[in-house]
């Protein structure tokens, strides 16, 4: 079941998928929380940042869990999803340092390491997934492929994805040409998923995604199978709906 919601402006939406994490929080403070990077979820994190600071929540018993990490970019590296999930999020909430995880991209054995992050998967059933849309209809780095994985897994970016993503780094040729990412088994797992796209230049994925066949040649339309699925749209990026 998909409940789409359409706002007006983003910071509405933010506030919005905030506050439903939030709330889950409070419910549940050990609730398993599965986390995206990319430009759409940043004013949300802003959002649960400002909520930690007036202390409406805590994150002490909150364990979290990254959808992808580029191979190949340390922890220290600007464009490292670790890296943007410490800017952005965890060194300004209570969350512990043996909380969150992400996928190794720096592993020797990239099989071992997706192998290490289903168990840990397994171990921690997401309560709420947070996704976002890539362009070509991808989540985490599930790109369209006649075949998809349910498990974690190294995959090869598509030419779109390396282009859509060059913008963050000085040169195109500077983006890692692979990542790991949460399968779509892992992700259809979860208990609640919360869809979040922003822009004009998604709205023709959006029309595909929620309301076209279900095909591995658009990832996200496989979200259609999910019972709790919320899809928060911006204008733009809902304007093709009715
Ligand atoms: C990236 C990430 C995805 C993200 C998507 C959209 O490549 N791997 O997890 O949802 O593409 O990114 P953005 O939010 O910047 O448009």
């Amino acid at each position: 079941m998909m409940q789409i919601i359409h706002f007006n402006d983003w910071e509405l939406l933010d506030a919005y998928a905030a506050q439903t994490i939030i709330n889950k929080i409070q419910e549940k403070p050990n609730a398993v929380l599965g986390l995206a990077t990319g430009s759409t979820p940043l004013g949300i994190y802003a959002k649960i940042i400002e909520a930690y600071r007036s202390k409406e929540v805590s994150f002490a018993q909150t364990t979290t869990v990254n959808l992808d990490e580029y191979v190949g970019l340390p922890a220290e590296h600007e464009q490292s999803y670790a890296y943007y999930m410490k800017q952005q999020l965890f060194s300004h909430i209570d969350i512990a340092d043996d909380h969150y995880h992400l996928p190794n991209g720096l592993a020797e054995n990239l099989k071992a390491e997706c192998d290490r992050y289903d168990q840990l998967l397994e171990q921690n059933p997401i309560d709420i997934q947070l996704l976002g849309l890539g362009h070509n209809g991808h989540i985490g780095f599930n790109e369209p492929d006649a075949l998809l994985s349910a498990g974690t897994h190294a995959v090869q970016l598509k030419a779109a994805t390396l282009e859509a993503n060059a913008r963050f780094f000085s040169s195109a040729a500077e983006v890692p040409k692979m990542a790991l990412t949460m399968g779509v088994g892992s992700i259809l797992k979860a208990h609640t998923i919360i869809l979040v796209v922003r822009g004009a230049d998604k709205a023709e994925i959006v029309e595909q995604a929620l309301t076209g066949p279900i095909t591995t040649d658009v990832p996200a339309s496989l979200l259609q199978t999910h019972p709790r699925v919320i899809v928060l749209l911006d204008r733009e990026a809902g304007r093709k709906l009715k």
